[in-house]
């Protein structure tokens, strides 16, 4: 765990019955080299003393923003962290980081850090499963904040189920992990095709989708920060990638997108396919915009290209070709089908009977799917978060080339 030594975290206790294993926590992060400044809720006190907590972190645990003495800059403690982690994380507390009410210390750091941001939550069942919580949850994933997975098992009201924090040792080696990411695609090469693709029924319309590039350009930028020079073909998308390293090429047409992958593909290590690309197209676009003349229209579709296809066809030893699939029923059976036609090493299956999933929201729930037929669930995160598990899969079967 010596990727935490040096780093600076800002550890957010909440008053929860949890917070006693914080100590836990903050005795481990120093432990691991790291620095910790605790920020605590007033209700945090309740379970847990500053007086403990600062004698773990040797430096005063912070519970107000001000008190009769002094003013506790919760701009500079943002600016400071290199990570906020909020463990545990009550409902109320999620609540309140939701929506940026901030009347406590640790919601005005949190709206002040320009760091990643990690929270634990710790509550009972029933108020964990409840829709206005995991609205909170997909809302704060949504701003690209990391969610460390609730654990199951007794909870404080003697009810057993999901609710309980993350161990210390799972949270711990959680962060560990983050920052163990650096750089390890250095020197690969990655090609990511991304977005919907356009095609023209007349100058002014197109048959096209829903998607909005968000996958790929999370996968791109995820990418591009582990050192990998990225490519991405994308198609028509307000959205540009963030990292300054990575090299797009905007395309309309599923045509483009297959000629562009294609020129790139032979020189890639990883290619990864979160375009929804069109099957058909029109078989001739109008020159003119065609006018209302008669009661119905029929368009005559002619197949496009499929460049997953066709790139799992030339694809050779060492080079790593990931799928996506998008579905609606017969969700397994039709990615494992996709799986092996397009001769993909793994397929990522997001469905739309999943609410947060799919096109056009900043969330994503995804399986991965192996051609052992092995599969990997995982829960609703941000897309930020979803592509680290796609590119953490994906290095794991690099490793096993
Ligand atoms: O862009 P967002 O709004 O963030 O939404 C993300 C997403 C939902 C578009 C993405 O997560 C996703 O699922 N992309 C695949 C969409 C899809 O429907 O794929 P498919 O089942 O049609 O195709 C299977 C695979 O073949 C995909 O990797 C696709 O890129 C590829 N394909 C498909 C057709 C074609 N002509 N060429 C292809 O390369």
């Amino acid at each position: 765990m010596t990727k935490l030594k040096g780093k600076k975290i800002l550890l957010g206790i909440t008053g929860s019955i949890a917070a006693y294993k914080s100590a836990v926590l903050a005795r481990l992060l120093i432990k691991e080299g790291a620095q910790v400044q605790v920020l605590m809720t007033p209700a945090a006190k309740a379970f847990i003393t500053p007086l403990t907590l600062s004698t773990l972190t040797r430096r005063p645990a912070f519970s107000e923003v001000s008190s009769e003495e002094s003013w506790h800059n919760h701009v500079e403690l943002g600016l400071w962290a290199d990570a906020m982690l909020i463990a545990p994380a009550t409902a109320t507390t999620l609540s309140k980081l939701a929506h940026g009410l901030a009347d406590n210390i640790i919601v005005a750091a949190y709206l002040s850090a320009r760091c990643p941001v990690f929270f634990a939550p710790a509550m009972d069942l029933d108020m964990w499963a409840h829709p206005a919580t995991q609205e909170n949850v997909r809302r704060l994933l949504s701003y690209g904040n990391h969610l460390i997975p609730v654990g199951e098992g007794e909870l404080a009201s003697g009810l057993v189920g999901p609710g309980r924090m993350a161990e210390p040792e799972e949270i711990a080696s959680y962060l560990s992990k983050y920052w163990q990411q650096e750089q390890s695609l250095a020197g690969r090469k990655v090609l990511l095709t991304a977005g919907p693709t356009y095609e023209a029924i007349d100058p002014v319309r197109f048959i096209g989708n829903r998607s909005s590039g968000k996958m790929g350009v999370a996968l791109a930028d995820a990418a591009a920060k582990r050192g990998a020079d990225v490519t991405l073909i994308m198609g028509p998308s307000r959205l540009s990638p963030q990292h300054p390293g990575v090299k797009t090429i905007r395309v309309e047409t599923a045509d483009q997108m297959f000629q562009a992958a294609t020129r790139f593909f032979p020189d890639a290590d990883i290619s990864i396919l979160a375009a929804a690309v069109a099957d058909y197209r029109p078989k001739e676009a109008s020159a003119e915009k065609i006018k209302k003349k008669s009661e119905g229209l029929t368009l005559e579709l002619v197949k496009n290209p499929d460049i997953a296809a066709s790139l799992g066809k030339t694809k050779k030893a060492g080079q790593l070709l990931v799928g996506f699939a998008l579905e609606t029923h017969n969700e397994t059976a039709n990615a494992l089908e996709k799986l092996e036609k397009k001769n993909f090493d793994c397929i990522v299956l997001n469905s739309l009977q999943d609410a947060g999933a799919g096109f056009n929201v900043d969330t994503n729930k995804i399986s991965i799917l192996h051609k052992n037929n092995k599969i990997r669930n995982f829960e609703l995160k941000s897309k930020a978060a979803v592509a680290e598990d796609i590119l953490d899969e994906v290095e794991t079967l690099l490793r096993q080339l």
